[in-house]
């Protein structure tokens, strides 16, 4: 299941990439994304799930609202000690490419 979901999110991201959807000044990219998110997922999974418990989940939330959190830890504007630390060394593009890569990711909800 995780690794259908992990393949369906890469096929996604690869086509996302050849439709150049992610806009024209913005340049995304969710592999980069995904690798960077090595460091994200003691707390937040592996495909953006969140596996502790008061982390929030990661998977198919907006990428303009996941990269202004990144950038508001970083700033210090949102605290969170965790995140903070975490959003620090960061840059612009890092940000950019995780909120693609988590963007990216399929979840259903089931009512
Ligand atoms: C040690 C655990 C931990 C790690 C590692 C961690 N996070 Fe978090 N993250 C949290 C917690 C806890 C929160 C909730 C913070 C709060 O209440 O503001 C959070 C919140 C967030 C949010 C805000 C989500 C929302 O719904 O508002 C984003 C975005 C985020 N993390 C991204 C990342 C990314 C990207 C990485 C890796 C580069 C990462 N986190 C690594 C624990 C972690």
């Amino acid at each position: 299941m995780a690794a259908a979901t992990l393949r369906a999110a890469s096929v996604l991201a690869a086509a996302a990439a050849l439709c150049g959807a992610a806009g024209p000044a913005a340049a995304q990219d969710a592999g980069a994304g995904r690798a960077k998110a090595q460091a994200c997922t003691v707390c937040h999974g592996a495909v953006g799930l969140s596996t502790a418990p008061d982390a929030p989940h990661l998977a198919g939330q907006p990428a303009i609202y996941l990269a202004a959190q990144l950038r508001a830890y970083r700033s210090g504007e949102r605290k969170h000690e965790v995140m903070a630390v975490v959003a620090k060394p960061l840059s612009d593009d890092d940000i950019r490419n995780l909120a693609a890569w988590f963007n990216s990711i399929r979840i259903e909800a089931t009512p």
